[in-house]
């Protein structure tokens, strides 16, 4: 059991994952694995390294899946158990019994309004939120912000660095510094500006958010995209409480469509203890393949 007061995870998953089609015609985007595990299964286990004791996942129509992935699988288990194959056991039951908690968005309304669906199982408590698009690597970002509220009891928004070419594609912060390195006075947001960006700062789909949201959320609108975004609500709660941005310096991936996928997927390999030996000699002769094309052009 952890001190700290952030105890419980939200994780939405109801979006349809149209940027990866034709994969999530009848698959779940969550379940689309880099390399050998599904990309939901990343970000739970980063929310249970962190410390949290209880998390809900935001489901919707056709993601069955999800709930399959963190239940047992009996005749798998079996199956393993007979032919003797422990390790795969382990691999096959280490997700299974876990403080995962199931609702249903009905319509796909947008971030915000998946996030509405938390209030009952939230209470009155601070929680950490991970979208699930995104993947980080390096230090555990849920926990990092998580011991900050511990701090400074403040809504914390993550953010990373991006390109400038790359902010019309993600919520911008306008900061301002703080006494601390890596922590700002958030000013503003912006979700996805199309021009002038305030900062390069942009969220990395992990929050601490406090209950008070849950008022604004069931009163906001859907915005210029049609959606209840996050963001809206986020701009509404800043005006009557203080907002703090995290700067996080670790890998970042977004893996919502086959480009962020892919990269991950490449990164992940170079450590991966069973593919990296092969992976990584072969990697080298691609890029040298490459290379070569490219001065033949
Ligand atoms: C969402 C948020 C955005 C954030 C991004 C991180 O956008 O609305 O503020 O920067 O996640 O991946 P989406 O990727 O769902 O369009």
């Amino acid at each position: 059991m952890s001190n700290y007061k952030v105890k419980k995870a939200v994780i939405p998953a109801a979006g349809l994952g149209t940027r990866f089609l034709p994969a999530t015609k009848a698959i779940a985007k969550e379940i689309l694995p880099i390399i050998d595990k599904p990309a939901i299964q990343f970000i739970v286990e980063e929310a249970l390294a962190a410390g949290i004791e209880d998390i809900l996942i935001i489901t919707g129509k056709g993601k069955q899946e999800i709930e399959d992935h963190f239940d047992a699988n009996f005749t798998l288990e079996q199956n393993l158990k007979a032919k003797g194959k422990d390790k795969l056991l382990k691999l096959a039951t280490e997700t299974s019994n876990l403080n995962i908690h199931y609702t249903r968005q009905d319509h796909p309304r947008g971030l915000g309004d998946a996030v509405r669906h938390a209030k009952a199982f939230i209470g009155n408590d601070p929680f950490l939120l991970l979208l699930g698009d995104d993947i980080i690597r390096g230090d555990n970002l849920s926990q990092r912000i998580i011991e900050l509220y511990e701090e400074y009891n403040q809504t914390i928004i993550a953010g990373v660095r991006v390109d400038p070419d790359q902010t019309k594609n993600y919520g911008i912060l306008d900061i301002q510094a703080t006494q601390k390195p890596q922590v700002y006075q958030i000013l503003d947001m912006v979700e996805k500006p199309q021009d002038h960006a305030p900062s390069n700062l942009a969220a990395a789909g992990r929050y601490i958010l406090e209950p008070q949201i849950f008022e604004i959320l069931d009163t906001l609108e859907p915005g210029t995209t049609g959606e209840v975004e996050l963001t809206d609500a986020l701009i509404e709660f800043q005006k009557s409480h203080p907002l703090l941005a995290y700067e996080y310096e670790g890998e970042w991936f977004e893996v919502g469509d086959a480009k962020g996928m892919l990269k991950a997927a490449i990164i992940f390999a170079l450590d991966h203890p069973e593919i990296k030996n092969e992976f990584i000699p072969y990697i080298k002769q691609v890029a040298k393949k490459f290379e070569t094309h490219n001065e033949k052009d």
